[in-house]
């Protein structure tokens, strides 16, 4: 009760013994002016905020099952917390300026459990009970006869295989771009070789970290087709922030056509520079640590380069894919992205880097 009486007259005179409050009394014309102000620049910002909330790489712009999941999740928490902070400063400015004059123990009691905790507890409890009911639907595994993808994340780029269904035929190794087909629900097995990464594709669904030594398994189901972006999501390394990738989602008969297209070996160049660039691959020992299919070429240190000038981005999504972006690539590679494994080609002559480029673009 002693306690009761003493909060009772502190809620009763706020501003004495709490200094801090003394900003959200407005006392003056000016005063109640700044605090317009203020409120303008709040809404501002929250507009800003908001615009910030799309993009291939939101988790509020879902494109996933699970992100819708998340969005709504996260939709509903923020308006818990706005129920409580209303009814927390709701509480403040009414014993400040509706009731000013000393409450009963009774009263302030029941203004302080009642506001600073049962309601909070209520809240937060419902909450709880939410985000563990998504749990189950989170985690489902797709059925048998679905997509499998295995994922390796490696310092600093994105191994990617399309596992043969059933188990039979060969694994499709790919690199730093994943294509999913819409409204399937894809299995990913995910791992590495070094340290630990975090696979998370925040427009299709949850992040799920990589752990060398063991596999730790994702399901994701894409809702809507188009262009997102998925990154690392655990810091790795030096070039943690440069390890991103594309992901698009196509609609079923077009993935079926990029997954034939994928498993083909690639095609011979044509054009006499790419000729060039393919002699010179073979000869600077490039395929001593990648692998293009259908030549003698078959390292797999690095990434598989079979249709590398098809993929949208080069160096996990550091640089636009074009022939000058091979260039830059293949003589600076240290520079684009510092601590890469690969050792950059600054040595070569300037028309043999253009070469080299020039075979790899032609890889579709
Ligand atoms: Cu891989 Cu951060």
């Amino acid at each position: 009760m002693r306690t009761c009486r003493l909060w009772s007259y502190r809620i009763a005179n706020p501003v004495a013994h709490f200094p801090s409050l003394a900003w959200c009394v407005p006392r003056s014309a000016s005063r109640l002016r700044r605090g317009h102000h203020a409120c303008r620049g709040a809404v501002v910002v929250s507009i800003l905020l908001l615009a910030a909330c799309s993009g291939p790489q939101s988790a509020l712009d879902p494109a996933g099952r699970g992100a819708e999941r998340i969005a709504d999740l996260f939709w509903w928490m923020t308006a818990g917390a706005i129920l409580i902070w209303l009814t927390v400063v709701s509480l403040a400015v009414y014993v400040m300026r509706a009731r000013p004059e000393p409450h009963s123990p009774r009263r302030a009691a029941l203004l302080i459990i009642g506001g600073g905790a049962v309601l909070p507890t209520v809240i937060l409890a419902a909450l709880l009970a939410y985000g563990l009911a998504l749990l189950p639907e989170l985690l489902t595994l797709p059925p048998a006869g679905s997509l499998h993808i295995a994922v390796s994340a490696e310092q600093w780029w994105w191994r990617v295989r399309y596992l043969p269904s059933g188990g039979h035929g060969e694994a499709i190794e790919l690199a730093n771009e994943i294509r999913l087909p819409v409204g399937a629900r894809v299995a990913f097995h995910l791992e590495s070789p070094d340290v630990i990464h975090s696979f998370w594709i925040p427009a299709l669904g949850g992040k799920m970290d990589m752990i060398p030594g063991r596999q730790t398994r994702l399901a994701l189901e894409p809702t809507r087709t188009g262009v997102f972006r998925g990154a690392c999501a655990e810091y790795c390394g030096t070039s943690h922030a440069l390890m991103s990738f594309d992901v698009v989602v196509l609609e079923q008969a077009d993935f079926a056509r990029w997954l034939e297209h994928q498993q083909a070996p690639a095609q011979p160049p044509v054009q006499p520079l790419a000729v060039h660039g393919q002699e010179l691959f073979l000869a600077n020992g490039c395929g001593a640590c990648h692998t293009v299919r259908g030549t003698p070429a078959d390292g797999v240190v690095g990434p598989d380069l079979t249709h590398v000038g098809s993929r949208l981005s080069l160096g996990a999504a550091t640089l636009s894919n074009d022939p000058e972006a091979f260039q830059r690539w293949i003589a600076n590679t240290d520079h684009v992205k510092p601590g890469v494994h690969m050792p950059a080609f600054g040595m070569l002559p300037p028309e043999d880097v253009r070469a080299l480029a020039a075979y790899l673009d032609a890889l579709q």
